[in-house]
């Protein structure tokens, strides 16, 4: 049995060094079959091999929470910014064009709402389902050190195996519960986790400690979790500090719907991305399209 301190504590990240891409822009992903790659290729953009994801999936454990009590208002508007959307069969088969032009993440993972114990969750969804809504990838939660974290892994772990037989990559989220602390010796440990056991996708919540290391540690790309509503300016920051730490994507929800103005944030967003613009250009490019909006 490995020593657990001693395979967590080992410092030897190479930051500085970023893994061999083989050929294929996404992390990891050289090895993977064609159909699996076009579909990664869909959720990154080859030309930066960075993501903006669109989250609005919480209604499948939420209902409908603040900014996602109408998606067809809120979201439609701001979906043309984003190179991904989040978000379950339900909401897409129901709200969302089917001309739309985005990659398509979707939920395959639930159960439990928020009255009960989140980790106790199932699969879903079927990959066959996943194949005819034309999802890009699926999302699942695993509870790394949660109280149904066999559970969660095994639904990953066959959900990869689905994705294998039809080409379509599994994303593993790390979710966290409140009991657990977000700190890079944990997030590195559960974004390792879910790589290793076959997600092509990871991801998770952004510390300002060793981020760096989670990234540098994660075979496959980590994309940044959003998390509660942050002013925004910090919510900036904190998307900038994740990508300069390696991230190779955002995926934000109530960071951007439940702002003063969502189309402006998600604008935002994607020029902080994708044209690099620093937090302060960001956030000032936010004030000037809502009208002088600081929140
Ligand atoms: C989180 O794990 C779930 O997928 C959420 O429903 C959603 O993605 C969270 O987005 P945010 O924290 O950015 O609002």
């Amino acid at each position: 049995m490995a020593d657990k301190d001693g395979n967590i504590d080992a410092k030897q990240f190479h930051t500085d060094t970023p893994q061999e891409s083989h050929g294929f822009p996404v992390k990891g992903g050289a090895g993977l079959e064609w159909g699996m790659r076009h579909r990664l290729a869909r959720i990154f953009d080859p030309a930066d091999a960075r993501t903006v994801m669109l989250a609005f999936d919480h209604g499948y454990f939420q209902g409908p929470t603040r900014g996602l009590e109408r998606v067809d208002l809120t979201i439609n508007p701001l979906a043309p910014m984003a190179n991904a959307l989040m978000a379950t069969r339900g909401i897409l088969r129901s709200v969302i064009p089917a001309t739309s032009q985005n990659a398509l993440v979707v939920r395959a993972s639930g159960g439990p709402s928020i009255l009960s114990e989140l980790s106790d969750e199932r699969i879903a969804m079927d990959m066959e389902d996943a194949a005819r809504i034309d999802a890009a990838a699926v999302a699942v939660q695993v509870f790394v050190g949660g109280q149904h974290e066999t559970q969660s892994v095994h639904n990953m772990t066959r959900l990869v195996d689905a994705g294998m037989r039809l080409g379509i990559p599994v994303l593993g989220v790390t979710a966290v519960g409140k009991e657990l602390t977000r700190d890079s010796r944990y997030l590195g440990l559960a974004t390792r986790m879910i790589a290793e056991l076959g997600a092509q996708l990871v991801k998770t919540y952004y510390c300002e400690e060793g981020f760096e290391e989670v990234t540098a540690a994660c075979p496959v790309p980590v994309i940044m979790a959003g998390g509660k509503t942050l002013p925004a300016i910090d919510a900036l920051t904190m998307a900038h500090r994740a990508m300069d730490a390696g991230a190779a994507g955002v995926d934000m929800g109530r960071n951007i719907f439940q702002r003063r103005d969502p189309v402006a944030m998600m604008t935002a967003v994607r020029a902080l991305v994708h044209e690099n613009l620093t937090p302060a250009q960001a956030h000032e490019q936010y004030r000037d399209l809502s009208g002088g909006a600081e929140d």
